[in-house]
């Protein structure tokens, strides 16, 4: 999920072609949680905001358990997403100050593309990722994107069989994706779907 990222950073793409083709206010300033609280089967309570600057520490503490002590999306990365990106949004999940999950998406033009989602190990398994990738979906839906994709690790069957689950369909390989290690990522993406309120009573 991330080489969309470097890609864009490294493109040369002038400051006045972004911002031609983004809102002009922020899409983690406009958007609104459904709920600032979560609270699970176990009685497990937590709090989640939208994301910001002060999150860095909470956001590399995640990646850190989540990925063998390494932040794929460093500070500097993480800086620029929450303080400069207008198109970035994140959702930031913690138990009391304790980091627990989160997840980051770009909203442009129709497509929401999630860029990461990471749930620390001992709060996986528990619905976490559900709820945010759901949380996620309804925000996009508000924004009228019409679809939600990502890419995945082509090693990664746990995170892919979530996402099947979720409604996600498999796409393309993308061959030698992750520059660090050059495996294939796949492609999933879920069409969103507006719900229609009909007047049975016309
Ligand atoms: C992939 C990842 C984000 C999933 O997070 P998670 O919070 O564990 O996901 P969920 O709990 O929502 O779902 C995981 C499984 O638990 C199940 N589950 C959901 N609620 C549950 C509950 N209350 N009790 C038991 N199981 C539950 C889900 O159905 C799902 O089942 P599956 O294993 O058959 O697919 C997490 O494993 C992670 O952070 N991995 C490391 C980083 C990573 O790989 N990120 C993805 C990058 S693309």
């Amino acid at each position: 999920m991330l080489k969309k990222f470097r890609d864009w950073l490294t493109s040369g793409v002038s400051t006045t072609s972004i911002s031609e083709t983004i809102p002009k206010k922020k899409v983690s300033q406009r958007v609104h949680l459904s709920q600032s609280h979560l609270i699970l089967d176990d009685g497990s309570m937590f709090d989640i905001t939208i994301g910001e600057d002060q999150d860095i520490e909470t956001l590399l503490a995640i990646q850190t358990a989540c990925y063998n002590g390494e932040t794929p999306w460093n500070a500097s990365a993480l800086h620029h997403e929450l303080k400069r990106n207008t198109n970035a949004l994140y959702i930031v999940i913690r138990q009391l100050t304790r980091p627990v999950a989160f997840i980051g998406a770009w909203l442009v033009e129709k497509e929401a593309h999630i860029t990461n989602v990471a749930v620390a190990p001992e709060f996986q398994q528990k619905g976490i990722a559900t709820w945010m990738i759901q949380e996620l979906e309804r925000i996009s839906i508000a924004e009228d994107m019409d679809i939600l994709s990502l890419e995945v690790r082509i090693s990664n069957t746990k995170a892919q069989r979530l996402y099947r689950q979720l409604g996600f369909a498999d796409g393309k390989v993308k061959r030698f994706y992750y520059s660090n290690d050059q495996e294939d990522a796949l492609e999933m993406s879920k069409q969103l779907v507006k719900s229609v309120v009909t007047n049975l009573e016309g």
